[in-house]
């Protein structure tokens, strides 16, 4: 019995040798020493044995046993290590290899220009209105001085949804908004950039194109605070040497009116192909608030005047960044779109 003992912890402790991982090793732990391992069914094999024999084997077994449990723990240690280096090895981090480049996005040319123009009209005190794209007839065109049949309609083909309801040709609409949620006579002093909707289609023209509305209402406003407001704004937005130029015009919503050129950005008024030879180029409609318009938003034109202005987005941003079609704004073509 001495024999097979000595044998046993033989055979363990070179099994124990070449055991690699920690579940191999507890496999080993119930092969010897578990309840049904090889130690404990020697220890059941001790009721064969003699009385004077029994207590020397006993100690042998125990002596084993904790031969043994020791010898596993150690090992047991030694794996644990070698595999808590192995991982910190596979997912240690290379702190000099060089980054990944974010690939950030940036601002649109439109919206770009559109920040330009709000920031220069929230210095002069604007507020931003806003309004729906989807309209009313009422409040695009009726309240505007524009009644059902009136030809200045013409101007503005219109997208209908039904007899009552477009998308709104022009900003406009959000002064009528505008003045009619406001009290009786209440100064204004707003701009509304928003989408507005038309059926063009040109290197000028798309049909979904932006405008910023200017609407200012108080006692004795007057055609000069209209000029120095817009002549500051133009400045502002194209630099201290650019023309301008008020030209007389017409909108049914305005009296008098004008429409506002610059002198063009291409070839500084020399004439081109872009200014089509007279070194001008429009970039927004303007008037004095028609008196219809007030008393029709309940406004008493003889109490208060006001003036209003509404600039095409798409070609401010034309003539600062000197692009000669409008559609390359809605192409999505990154390599355009890239240069901003
Ligand atoms: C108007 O829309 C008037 N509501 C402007 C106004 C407001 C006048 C307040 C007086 C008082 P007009 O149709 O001219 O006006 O358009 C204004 C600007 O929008 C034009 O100068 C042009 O810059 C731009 N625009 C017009 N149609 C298009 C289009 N299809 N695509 C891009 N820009 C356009
Ligand atoms: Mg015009």
């Amino acid at each position: 019995m001495e024999q097979q003992l000595k044998e046993l912890r033989q055979h363990a402790a070179e099994e124990l040798l070449h055991v690699a991982t920690v579940d191999k090793l507890n496999e080993l732990r119930v092969k010897y020493l578990g309840k049904k391992g090889s130690l404990t069914s020697v220890l059941r094999g001790l009721g064969s044995l003699t009385p004077e024999e029994r207590p020397r084997v006993g100690q042998v077994v125990n002596e084993i046993r904790t031969e043994l449990e020791q010898l596993i723990d150690l090992k047991n240690n030694e794996l644990k290590q070698a595999e808590l280096s192995l991982r910190l090895a596979s997912e240690k981090i290379d702190v000099t290899l060089p980054g990944r480049k974010e690939n950030l996005g940036h601002k649109h040319p439109l919206t770009i220009t559109l920040d330009r123009i709000k920031s220069i009209f929230m210095q002069l005190g604007f507020e931003i209105a806003e309004g729906p794209e989807v309209e009313k007839d009422y409040y695009n065109f009726e309240a505007l001085n524009l009644p059902k049949d009136h030809p200045a309609r013409d101007m503005q083909d219109s997208f209908y949804i039904t007899d009552e309801i477009l998308l709104r040709t022009h900003t406009s609409p959000v002064q009528v908004r505008t003045m009619q949620n406001a009290k009786p006579n209440q100064p204004i002093r707003i701009i509304a950039p928003g989408k507005v909707y038309r059926r063009d289609y040109d290197a000028t023209h798309s049909p979904m194109f932006h405008q910023v509305e200017g609407l200012v209402i108080g006692k004795g406003i007057s055609f000069a605070d209209l000029k120095g407001t817009l002549e500051l704004f133009i400045h502002q937005m194209f630099g201290d040497n650019v023309g301008v130029r008020f030209r007389p015009s017409f909108f049914p919503f305005t009296e008098p009116s004008a429409e506002v050129d610059i002198s063009c950005v291409m070839c500084s008024g020399k004439g081109c192909r872009v200014c089509k030879g007279t070194g001008w180029l429009e970039i927004l409609g303007s008037g004095m608030v028609h008196p219809r318009v007030l008393e029709m938003s309940n406004y008493d034109p003889s109490q208060v005047s006001g003036f209003a202005f509404g600039m095409g987005v798409e070609r401010i941003a034309m003539l600062i960044y000197g692009i000669d079609d409008l559609r390359l704004f809605y192409d999505n073509d990154l390599r355009f779109l890239r240069q901003f």
